[in-house]
Protein backbone atom coordinates (compact mmCIF):
# COMPACT_ATOMS: atom_id res chain seq x y z
CA UNK A 1 0.00 0.00 0.00
CA UNK A 2 0.86 3.60 -1.04
CA UNK A 3 -0.05 6.49 0.66
CA UNK A 4 0.90 10.30 1.22
CA UNK A 5 1.39 11.66 4.68
CA UNK A 6 2.28 15.33 6.11
CA UNK A 7 3.60 13.77 9.29
CA UNK A 8 6.74 15.30 11.05
CA UNK A 9 9.67 12.34 9.35
CA UNK A 10 11.58 12.36 12.49
CA UNK A 11 8.47 10.82 14.33
CA UNK A 12 7.22 8.28 12.24
CA UNK A 13 7.68 4.65 13.34
CA UNK A 14 8.94 2.46 10.50
CA UNK A 15 11.26 -0.11 9.95
CA UNK A 16 13.12 2.48 7.42
CA UNK A 17 13.15 6.57 6.43
CA UNK A 18 14.99 7.19 3.25
CA UNK A 19 16.15 10.91 2.76
CA UNK A 20 18.08 12.30 -0.14
CA UNK A 21 20.67 14.40 0.16
CA UNK A 22 22.58 16.47 -3.12
CA UNK A 23 26.05 17.11 -2.96
CA UNK A 24 25.65 21.02 -3.10
CA UNK A 25 22.26 22.04 -1.96
CA UNK A 26 19.96 21.57 1.01
CA UNK A 27 16.58 19.80 0.11
CA UNK A 28 14.90 19.65 3.19
CA UNK A 29 13.84 22.60 5.27
CA UNK A 30 13.57 19.94 8.27
CA UNK A 31 16.37 21.41 10.64
CA UNK A 32 16.93 17.87 11.84
CA UNK A 33 16.75 16.48 8.80
CA UNK A 34 19.07 19.04 7.02
CA UNK A 35 21.68 18.57 10.53
CA UNK A 36 21.73 14.75 9.79
CA UNK A 37 22.79 14.97 6.36
CA UNK A 38 25.21 18.01 7.07
CA UNK A 39 26.69 15.20 10.22
CA UNK A 40 27.10 11.96 7.46
CA UNK A 41 28.55 14.72 4.98
CA UNK A 42 31.87 14.53 7.14
CA UNK A 43 32.22 10.89 6.62
CA UNK A 44 34.17 9.90 3.62
CA UNK A 45 31.56 7.40 2.49
CA UNK A 46 29.26 9.67 1.87
CA UNK A 47 29.08 13.10 0.21
CA UNK A 48 25.84 13.20 -1.16
CA UNK A 49 27.32 11.92 -4.90
CA UNK A 50 24.55 10.09 -7.14
CA UNK A 51 24.66 6.40 -6.09
CA UNK A 52 26.13 7.52 -2.31
CA UNK A 53 23.96 5.44 0.35
CA UNK A 54 24.47 5.12 4.10
CA UNK A 55 22.43 3.50 6.44
CA UNK A 56 22.52 5.20 10.45
CA UNK A 57 20.68 2.77 12.82
CA UNK A 58 18.68 3.99 15.66
CA UNK A 59 19.32 7.31 14.84
CA UNK A 60 19.74 10.23 17.84
CA UNK A 61 16.41 12.33 17.66
CA UNK A 62 14.19 10.42 15.25
CA UNK A 63 11.96 7.52 16.10
CA UNK A 64 12.80 5.20 12.74
CA UNK A 65 14.75 2.03 13.71
CA UNK A 66 17.14 2.86 10.52
CA UNK A 67 17.62 5.88 8.59
CA UNK A 68 19.39 5.83 4.98
CA UNK A 69 20.57 9.20 3.01
CA UNK A 70 20.59 8.44 -0.38
CA UNK A 71 23.04 10.84 -2.87
CA UNK A 72 21.08 12.67 -5.61
CA UNK A 73 24.58 14.43 -7.08
CA UNK A 74 24.25 18.34 -8.34
CA UNK A 75 20.73 19.56 -7.84
CA UNK A 76 21.14 21.46 -11.20
CA UNK A 77 21.78 18.00 -13.21
CA UNK A 78 18.97 16.49 -10.82
CA UNK A 79 16.74 14.32 -13.47
CA UNK A 80 13.58 12.27 -13.00
CA UNK A 81 15.73 9.01 -13.66
CA UNK A 82 18.23 9.85 -10.68
CA UNK A 83 15.31 10.06 -8.52
CA UNK A 84 13.81 6.52 -9.41
CA UNK A 85 16.91 5.04 -9.24
CA UNK A 86 17.51 6.10 -6.05
CA UNK A 87 14.36 5.27 -4.51
CA UNK A 88 14.32 2.19 -6.71
CA UNK A 89 17.58 1.05 -5.16
CA UNK A 90 16.40 2.06 -1.52
CA UNK A 91 13.30 -0.16 -1.76
CA UNK A 92 15.11 -2.95 -3.26
CA UNK A 93 17.04 -3.45 -0.08
CA UNK A 94 14.48 -3.21 2.47
CA UNK A 95 12.98 -6.13 0.61
CA UNK A 96 16.08 -7.78 0.71
CA UNK A 97 16.31 -6.98 4.71
CA UNK A 98 12.40 -7.61 4.89
CA UNK A 99 11.50 -4.43 6.01
CA UNK A 100 7.61 -4.06 6.05
CA UNK A 101 7.14 -0.22 6.07
CA UNK A 102 8.95 2.24 4.94
CA UNK A 103 8.80 6.15 4.63
CA UNK A 104 10.39 8.43 2.12
CA UNK A 105 11.04 12.00 2.90
CA UNK A 106 10.59 14.12 -0.42
CA UNK A 107 12.46 16.98 -0.93
CA UNK A 108 11.39 20.34 -1.31
CA UNK A 109 11.73 21.68 -5.02
CA UNK A 110 15.54 23.11 -5.24
CA UNK A 111 15.12 27.05 -7.23
CA UNK A 112 16.34 25.97 -11.26
CA UNK A 113 15.68 22.37 -10.70
CA UNK A 114 11.97 19.95 -10.37
CA UNK A 115 8.75 21.37 -8.99
CA UNK A 116 7.43 19.06 -6.08
CA UNK A 117 4.95 17.32 -7.94
CA UNK A 118 7.52 15.82 -10.36
CA UNK A 119 9.79 15.30 -7.32
CA UNK A 120 6.86 12.90 -5.87
CA UNK A 121 6.03 11.52 -9.35
CA UNK A 122 9.11 9.59 -9.71
CA UNK A 123 10.20 8.85 -6.54
CA UNK A 124 6.88 7.03 -6.50
CA UNK A 125 8.08 5.57 -9.92
CA UNK A 126 11.04 4.21 -8.62
CA UNK A 127 9.21 2.64 -5.44
CA UNK A 128 6.43 1.37 -7.39
CA UNK A 129 8.39 -0.71 -9.90
CA UNK A 130 11.06 -1.43 -7.43
CA UNK A 131 8.40 -3.28 -5.26
CA UNK A 132 7.92 -6.31 -7.49
CA UNK A 133 9.10 -10.20 -7.07
CA UNK A 134 8.05 -12.66 -9.35
CA UNK A 135 7.93 -15.14 -7.18
CA UNK A 136 4.09 -16.99 -8.30
CA UNK A 137 6.81 -19.80 -8.82
CA UNK A 138 8.82 -19.88 -5.72
CA UNK A 139 7.81 -22.66 -2.68
CA UNK A 140 9.96 -20.37 -0.37
CA UNK A 141 8.85 -16.51 -1.31
CA UNK A 142 11.93 -15.45 0.94
CA UNK A 143 11.74 -11.96 -0.14
CA UNK A 144 8.30 -10.51 0.23
CA UNK A 145 7.81 -7.05 -1.18
CA UNK A 146 7.42 -4.21 1.49
CA UNK A 147 3.70 -3.85 2.82
CA UNK A 148 3.47 -0.29 3.43
CA UNK A 149 5.18 2.62 1.81
CA UNK A 150 4.85 5.86 2.92
CA UNK A 151 5.46 8.93 1.13
CA UNK A 152 6.31 12.58 3.90
CA UNK A 153 5.43 15.37 1.91
CA UNK A 154 4.84 18.79 3.19
CA UNK A 155 1.54 19.98 4.31
CA UNK A 156 1.64 23.23 1.50
CA UNK A 157 2.47 21.15 -1.72
CA UNK A 158 0.48 17.93 -0.76
CA UNK A 159 -2.95 18.90 -2.38
CA UNK A 160 -0.90 18.97 -6.08
CA UNK A 161 0.86 16.21 -5.18
CA UNK A 162 -2.48 13.73 -4.58
CA UNK A 163 -2.80 14.87 -7.63
CA UNK A 164 -0.46 13.05 -9.77
CA UNK A 165 -0.43 10.31 -7.50
CA UNK A 166 -3.28 7.61 -8.73
CA UNK A 167 -2.17 8.08 -12.18
CA UNK A 168 1.17 7.44 -11.43
CA UNK A 169 0.19 4.27 -9.49
CA UNK A 170 -2.37 2.79 -12.43
CA UNK A 171 0.81 3.08 -14.91
CA UNK A 172 3.38 1.35 -12.24
CA UNK A 173 0.74 -1.11 -11.46
CA UNK A 174 0.21 -2.09 -15.08
CA UNK A 175 3.76 -2.06 -15.65
CA UNK A 176 4.20 -4.68 -13.20
CA UNK A 177 1.43 -6.45 -14.49
CA UNK A 178 3.01 -6.79 -17.76
CA UNK A 179 6.29 -7.78 -16.13
CA UNK A 180 4.31 -10.82 -14.85
CA UNK A 181 2.97 -11.99 -18.02
CA UNK A 182 6.39 -11.96 -19.56
CA UNK A 183 8.14 -13.66 -16.82
CA UNK A 184 5.34 -16.40 -16.99
CA UNK A 185 6.52 -19.66 -18.38
CA UNK A 186 5.50 -20.17 -21.97
CA UNK A 187 3.94 -23.50 -20.62
CA UNK A 188 1.56 -21.40 -18.18
CA UNK A 189 0.57 -19.07 -21.15
CA UNK A 190 -1.11 -20.25 -24.32
CA UNK A 191 -2.82 -17.90 -26.60
CA UNK A 192 -6.33 -18.53 -24.76
CA UNK A 193 -5.06 -18.74 -21.31
CA UNK A 194 -3.46 -14.86 -21.68
CA UNK A 195 -6.27 -13.84 -23.50
CA UNK A 196 -8.82 -15.01 -20.87
CA UNK A 197 -6.26 -13.36 -17.95
CA UNK A 198 -6.62 -10.07 -19.88
CA UNK A 199 -10.13 -10.32 -21.11
CA UNK A 200 -11.09 -11.17 -17.02
CA UNK A 201 -9.03 -8.20 -15.72
CA UNK A 202 -10.40 -5.58 -18.59
CA UNK A 203 -14.38 -6.12 -17.28
CA UNK A 204 -13.38 -4.25 -14.15
CA UNK A 205 -12.15 -0.86 -15.89
CA UNK A 206 -14.51 -0.65 -18.26
CA UNK A 207 -12.99 -2.06 -21.39
CA UNK A 208 -14.62 -3.85 -23.98
CA UNK A 209 -12.64 -6.92 -24.73
CA UNK A 210 -13.73 -9.55 -27.61
CA UNK A 211 -11.60 -12.72 -28.50
CA UNK A 212 -11.23 -14.14 -32.31
CA UNK A 213 -10.64 -17.91 -31.85
CA UNK A 214 -9.75 -20.16 -34.56
CA UNK A 215 -12.06 -20.36 -36.18
CA UNK A 216 -13.55 -17.20 -36.57
CA UNK A 217 -9.83 -16.76 -37.99
CA UNK A 218 -10.10 -19.24 -40.44
CA UNK A 219 -13.46 -17.82 -41.67
CA UNK A 220 -12.47 -14.23 -41.67
CA UNK A 221 -8.84 -15.64 -43.34
CA UNK A 222 -6.22 -14.67 -40.83
CA UNK A 223 -3.71 -16.38 -43.26
CA UNK A 224 -0.63 -15.00 -41.72
CA UNK A 225 -1.77 -15.63 -37.89
CA UNK A 226 -3.01 -18.84 -39.18
CA UNK A 227 0.75 -20.43 -40.72
CA UNK A 228 2.62 -19.06 -37.93
CA UNK A 229 0.54 -21.07 -35.05
CA UNK A 230 -0.03 -23.80 -37.66
CA UNK A 231 2.87 -25.82 -35.71
CA UNK A 232 1.68 -25.47 -32.09
CA UNK A 233 -0.95 -27.72 -30.30
CA UNK A 234 -2.57 -23.93 -28.91
CA UNK A 235 -4.38 -22.55 -30.84
CA UNK A 236 -4.03 -19.19 -31.89
CA UNK A 237 -6.45 -15.98 -31.08
CA UNK A 238 -6.71 -12.28 -31.45
CA UNK A 239 -7.84 -10.16 -28.34
CA UNK A 240 -9.70 -6.88 -29.35
CA UNK A 241 -9.94 -4.19 -26.68
CA UNK A 242 -11.27 -1.27 -26.75
CA UNK A 243 -11.27 2.23 -24.41
CA UNK A 244 -14.44 4.28 -26.68
CA UNK A 245 -16.02 7.01 -24.69
CA UNK A 246 -19.01 8.72 -26.06
CA UNK A 247 -18.73 11.83 -28.46
CA UNK A 248 -15.40 11.51 -29.19
CA UNK A 249 -14.11 11.48 -32.66
CA UNK A 250 -10.32 9.90 -33.33
CA UNK A 251 -9.08 6.59 -32.82
CA UNK A 252 -5.38 5.20 -31.57
CA UNK A 253 -4.78 1.81 -32.54
CA UNK A 254 -2.30 -0.42 -30.83
CA UNK A 255 -0.62 -3.69 -31.80
CA UNK A 256 1.53 -5.65 -30.25
CA UNK A 257 3.21 -8.94 -31.09
CA UNK A 258 2.19 -11.82 -29.05
CA UNK A 259 4.56 -15.15 -29.18
CA UNK A 260 3.95 -16.63 -26.40
CA UNK A 261 6.99 -18.90 -27.55
CA UNK A 262 9.14 -18.16 -30.29
CA UNK A 263 11.13 -21.70 -31.49
CA UNK A 264 11.61 -20.30 -35.00
CA UNK A 265 9.50 -22.74 -36.29
CA UNK A 266 11.41 -25.46 -38.83
CA UNK A 267 13.73 -22.88 -38.81
CA UNK A 268 14.54 -23.63 -35.60
CA UNK A 269 16.37 -21.13 -33.19
CA UNK A 270 20.21 -22.19 -31.65
CA UNK A 271 19.89 -23.03 -27.82
CA UNK A 272 21.77 -19.83 -27.11
CA UNK A 273 19.35 -17.88 -28.64
CA UNK A 274 15.79 -19.99 -27.50
CA UNK A 275 16.68 -19.21 -23.88
CA UNK A 276 14.31 -16.18 -23.45
CA UNK A 277 12.01 -16.74 -25.69
CA UNK A 278 8.43 -16.70 -23.29
CA UNK A 279 9.29 -13.39 -23.77
CA UNK A 280 8.55 -12.49 -27.46
CA UNK A 281 4.55 -11.62 -26.80
CA UNK A 282 6.36 -8.33 -24.46
CA UNK A 283 4.72 -6.31 -27.30
CA UNK A 284 1.39 -7.59 -26.66
CA UNK A 285 2.04 -7.79 -23.03
CA UNK A 286 2.37 -3.75 -22.71
CA UNK A 287 -0.33 -3.06 -25.43
CA UNK A 288 -2.52 -5.20 -23.08
CA UNK A 289 -1.23 -3.89 -19.70
CA UNK A 290 -1.39 0.00 -21.30
CA UNK A 291 -4.99 -1.10 -22.20
CA UNK A 292 -6.24 -1.54 -18.82
CA UNK A 293 -4.49 1.39 -17.15
CA UNK A 294 -5.98 3.36 -20.02
CA UNK A 295 -9.71 1.97 -19.22
CA UNK A 296 -9.16 3.48 -15.97
CA UNK A 297 -8.02 7.05 -16.83
CA UNK A 298 -9.95 7.42 -19.60
CA UNK A 299 -8.37 9.86 -21.63
CA UNK A 300 -11.16 11.14 -24.27
CA UNK A 301 -10.38 9.80 -27.60
CA UNK A 302 -10.84 6.07 -28.59
CA UNK A 303 -7.91 3.76 -28.31
CA UNK A 304 -8.13 0.19 -29.43
CA UNK A 305 -5.87 -2.55 -28.59
CA UNK A 306 -5.11 -5.23 -30.99
CA UNK A 307 -3.00 -8.60 -29.99
CA UNK A 308 -2.70 -11.21 -32.45
CA UNK A 309 -1.43 -14.35 -29.77
CA UNK A 310 0.10 -17.25 -31.04
CA UNK A 311 3.25 -19.99 -30.19
CA UNK A 312 5.32 -20.48 -33.07
CA UNK A 313 6.15 -23.96 -32.69
CA UNK A 314 7.28 -27.34 -34.81
CA UNK A 315 5.56 -30.11 -35.71
CA UNK A 316 4.05 -32.25 -38.79
CA UNK A 317 1.55 -29.42 -39.00
CA UNK A 318 4.17 -26.67 -39.28
CA UNK A 319 4.67 -24.13 -42.03
CA UNK A 320 7.87 -24.77 -44.34
CA UNK A 321 9.97 -22.33 -45.12
CA UNK A 322 9.15 -21.98 -49.00
CA UNK A 323 5.15 -22.33 -48.25
CA UNK A 324 3.39 -19.34 -50.00
CA UNK A 325 0.70 -17.80 -47.89
CA UNK A 326 -1.85 -15.39 -48.17
CA UNK A 327 -2.42 -13.06 -45.06
CA UNK A 328 -5.55 -10.99 -44.09
CA UNK A 329 -4.64 -8.09 -46.44
CA UNK A 330 -5.06 -10.13 -49.87
CA UNK A 331 -1.07 -10.01 -50.12
CA UNK A 332 0.68 -13.17 -50.67
CA UNK A 333 4.07 -14.04 -48.44
CA UNK A 334 6.49 -16.43 -49.33
CA UNK A 335 8.09 -17.68 -46.13
CA UNK A 336 12.06 -17.34 -46.32
CA UNK A 337 12.29 -18.10 -42.90
CA UNK A 338 9.81 -19.44 -40.31
CA UNK A 339 11.85 -17.90 -37.54
CA UNK A 340 10.71 -14.24 -39.00
CA UNK A 341 7.29 -15.09 -37.92
CA UNK A 342 6.22 -11.51 -35.49
CA UNK A 343 6.28 -9.30 -39.02
CA UNK A 344 3.37 -12.20 -40.26
CA UNK A 345 1.21 -11.80 -37.46
CA UNK A 346 1.45 -8.24 -37.15
CA UNK A 347 0.55 -8.09 -40.72
CA UNK A 348 -2.30 -9.60 -40.28
CA UNK A 349 -3.16 -7.20 -36.84
CA UNK A 350 -2.29 -4.19 -38.75
CA UNK A 351 -4.51 -5.02 -41.68
CA UNK A 352 -7.10 -6.14 -39.77
CA UNK A 353 -6.98 -2.71 -37.40
CA UNK A 354 -7.19 -0.44 -40.16
CA UNK A 355 -10.11 -1.92 -41.68
CA UNK A 356 -11.92 -2.39 -38.44
CA UNK A 357 -11.69 0.93 -36.67
CA UNK A 358 -9.98 3.29 -39.13
CA UNK A 359 -7.48 4.48 -36.98
CA UNK A 360 -6.22 8.10 -36.72
CA UNK A 361 -2.60 6.55 -35.91
CA UNK A 362 -0.86 2.99 -35.36
CA UNK A 363 1.33 1.99 -32.67
CA UNK A 364 2.79 -1.50 -32.94
CA UNK A 365 5.50 -2.88 -30.45
CA UNK A 366 7.46 -5.85 -30.82
CA UNK A 367 9.91 -7.88 -29.99
CA UNK A 368 11.20 -8.10 -33.74
CA UNK A 369 14.27 -8.65 -34.13
CA UNK A 370 17.81 -9.53 -32.86
CA UNK A 371 19.03 -6.71 -35.19
CA UNK A 372 17.79 -3.98 -33.27
CA UNK A 373 19.27 -5.31 -30.04
CA UNK A 374 22.68 -5.65 -31.94
CA UNK A 375 22.28 -2.15 -33.18
CA UNK A 376 20.66 -0.01 -29.95
CA UNK A 377 21.77 -2.53 -27.54
CA UNK A 378 19.36 -3.34 -24.12
CA UNK A 379 18.66 -0.20 -23.53
CA UNK A 380 16.98 1.20 -25.97
CA UNK A 381 13.75 1.05 -28.41
CA UNK A 382 14.19 1.04 -31.90
CA UNK A 383 11.47 3.57 -33.64
CA UNK A 384 10.76 2.88 -37.60
CA UNK A 385 8.23 5.38 -38.72
CA UNK A 386 8.10 7.37 -41.67
CA UNK A 387 5.80 10.18 -39.74
CA UNK A 388 8.01 12.94 -37.89
CA UNK A 389 4.86 14.43 -35.50
CA UNK A 390 4.07 10.65 -34.79
CA UNK A 391 7.81 10.31 -34.30
CA UNK A 392 8.96 13.42 -32.08
CA UNK A 393 5.21 12.50 -29.66
CA UNK A 394 7.05 8.36 -29.40
CA UNK A 395 10.57 9.87 -28.84
CA UNK A 396 8.94 12.79 -26.28
CA UNK A 397 7.13 10.25 -24.20
CA UNK A 398 10.09 7.96 -24.22
CA UNK A 399 12.35 10.65 -22.61
CA UNK A 400 9.82 11.47 -20.17
CA UNK A 401 9.16 7.86 -19.01
CA UNK A 402 12.86 6.87 -19.63
CA UNK A 403 11.92 4.12 -21.76
CA UNK A 404 13.75 5.58 -24.47
CA UNK A 405 13.57 5.36 -28.24
CA UNK A 406 15.90 5.93 -31.01
CA UNK A 407 14.26 6.77 -34.28
CA UNK A 408 15.93 4.78 -36.89
CA UNK A 409 15.86 5.62 -41.03
CA UNK A 410 13.24 3.56 -43.01
CA UNK A 411 15.29 3.94 -45.98
CA UNK A 412 13.20 2.72 -49.25
CA UNK A 413 16.87 1.55 -50.58
CA UNK A 414 16.15 -1.73 -48.53
CA UNK A 415 12.66 -2.50 -50.01
CA UNK A 416 14.18 -4.59 -52.59
CA UNK A 417 15.73 -6.78 -50.03
CA UNK A 418 12.07 -8.56 -49.66
CA UNK A 419 11.56 -9.50 -53.07
CA UNK A 420 10.04 -12.60 -53.94
CA UNK A 421 10.27 -14.02 -57.76
CA UNK A 422 7.44 -16.52 -56.47
CA UNK A 423 4.93 -13.87 -53.63
CA UNK A 424 4.36 -10.48 -53.88
CA UNK A 425 6.81 -9.92 -50.51
CA UNK A 426 9.36 -12.28 -49.09
CA UNK A 427 9.49 -12.66 -44.94
CA UNK A 428 13.28 -12.71 -45.13
CA UNK A 429 15.63 -10.20 -46.11
CA UNK A 430 18.13 -11.40 -48.86
CA UNK A 431 20.71 -10.59 -46.42
CA UNK A 432 21.37 -9.98 -42.68
CA UNK A 433 22.29 -6.57 -42.67
CA UNK A 434 20.15 -3.84 -41.87
CA UNK A 435 17.71 -6.20 -40.74
CA UNK A 436 15.71 -4.21 -38.13
CA UNK A 437 15.09 -2.01 -41.22
CA UNK A 438 13.82 -4.53 -43.46
CA UNK A 439 11.73 -6.01 -40.61
CA UNK A 440 9.71 -2.35 -40.54
CA UNK A 441 9.66 -2.07 -44.40
CA UNK A 442 7.73 -4.97 -44.61
CA UNK A 443 5.28 -4.54 -41.66
CA UNK A 444 5.31 -0.63 -43.23
CA UNK A 445 3.67 -2.62 -46.09
CA UNK A 446 0.46 -3.51 -44.47
CA UNK A 447 -0.04 0.13 -42.86
CA UNK A 448 0.11 2.37 -45.86
CA UNK A 449 -2.31 5.34 -45.71
CA UNK A 450 -2.44 5.16 -42.08
CA UNK A 451 -0.07 7.29 -39.62
CA UNK A 452 2.07 4.23 -38.45
CA UNK A 453 5.22 3.56 -35.95
CA UNK A 454 6.82 0.35 -35.22
CA UNK A 455 8.66 0.20 -32.18
CA UNK A 456 11.14 -2.54 -31.71
CA UNK A 457 11.46 -3.74 -28.54
CA UNK A 458 13.62 -6.63 -28.62
CA UNK A 459 16.24 -5.22 -26.43
CA UNK A 460 14.41 -3.23 -23.41
CA UNK A 461 11.73 -5.95 -22.70
CA UNK A 462 13.90 -8.36 -20.82
CA UNK A 463 16.92 -8.11 -19.10
CA UNK A 464 18.83 -10.79 -17.39
CA UNK A 465 20.48 -8.13 -15.12
CA UNK A 466 18.31 -6.30 -12.74
CA UNK A 467 18.39 -2.76 -12.40
CA UNK A 468 17.90 -0.25 -10.28
CA UNK A 469 13.69 -0.53 -9.88
CA UNK A 470 13.71 -3.69 -12.04
CA UNK A 471 14.28 -6.76 -10.84
CA UNK A 472 16.05 -10.05 -13.51
CA UNK A 473 13.49 -11.16 -15.95
CA UNK A 474 10.51 -8.89 -17.67
CA UNK A 475 10.73 -5.06 -17.50
CA UNK A 476 7.81 -3.80 -18.72
CA UNK A 477 9.05 -1.67 -20.94
CA UNK A 478 6.03 0.25 -23.27
CA UNK A 479 3.13 0.24 -20.55
CA UNK A 480 4.22 3.67 -19.62
CA UNK A 481 5.40 5.00 -23.02
CA UNK A 482 2.50 3.96 -24.41
CA UNK A 483 0.37 5.69 -21.87
CA UNK A 484 2.41 8.88 -22.13
CA UNK A 485 1.71 8.59 -25.73
CA UNK A 486 -1.55 8.65 -25.83
CA UNK A 487 -1.46 11.33 -23.59
CA UNK A 488 0.09 13.43 -25.97
CA UNK A 489 -1.84 12.24 -29.07
CA UNK A 490 -4.97 13.17 -27.25
CA UNK A 491 -4.02 16.60 -27.71
CA UNK A 492 -2.67 16.71 -31.37
CA UNK A 493 -4.55 14.36 -33.53
N1 LIG B 1 11.57 -12.91 -31.55
C1 LIG B 1 12.65 -12.79 -32.46
C2 LIG B 1 13.48 -11.52 -32.23
C3 LIG B 1 14.22 -11.42 -30.92
C4 LIG B 1 15.57 -11.69 -30.84
C5 LIG B 1 13.57 -10.96 -29.78
C6 LIG B 1 16.24 -11.55 -29.63
C7 LIG B 1 14.23 -10.84 -28.58
C8 LIG B 1 15.57 -11.13 -28.50
C9 LIG B 1 12.11 -12.74 -33.89
O1 LIG B 1 10.97 -13.47 -34.13
C10 LIG B 1 13.17 -13.32 -34.78
O2 LIG B 1 13.44 -14.47 -34.66
N2 LIG B 1 13.72 -12.50 -35.67
C11 LIG B 1 14.73 -12.90 -36.56
C12 LIG B 1 14.39 -12.35 -37.94
C13 LIG B 1 15.21 -12.92 -39.05
C14 LIG B 1 14.90 -14.38 -39.24
C15 LIG B 1 14.91 -12.13 -40.29
C16 LIG B 1 16.06 -12.38 -36.06
O3 LIG B 1 16.11 -11.26 -35.54
O4 LIG B 1 17.05 -13.10 -36.18
MN1 LIG C 1 11.36 -15.50 -34.56
ZN1 LIG D 1 9.74 -13.71 -32.50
Amino acid sequence: MIKLVTTDPTRIKNNLLVIAACRDTNVYDHPRLVATIQQTRRLNEFSGDRGDEIILYSPAGYTVERLMIVGLGESVNLQPEVLRAAIGKAVARAIRQKLSTVAIAVPRPVEGSLGSEVLLDSMLEGACLANHRFDRYLSDKKHAVVKQISFVVPEKTATGQRRVMSRTETICSGTLLARDWVNTPANDKTPRRFANTVTRLSAKTGLKAKLLGKKELVRQKFGSILAVAAGSRSEPAMLLLEHAPAKVKKTIALVGKGVTFDSGGLNLKTTARINQMKADMAGAAAVAAAMLCLGRLKPSVRVVGVLPLVENMISGQATRPGDIIRTYSGKTVEIGNTDAEGRLILADAISFAIKKYRPDVLIDVATLTGACVVALGENLAGLFTPDDPLADAILASGQQTHERCWRMPLIEDYRDLLKSDVADINNMPRHRFGAAISAGLFLSEFASGTRWAHVDIAGPAFHKKPSAYCGPGATGFGVRLLCEAVRRLEKSI
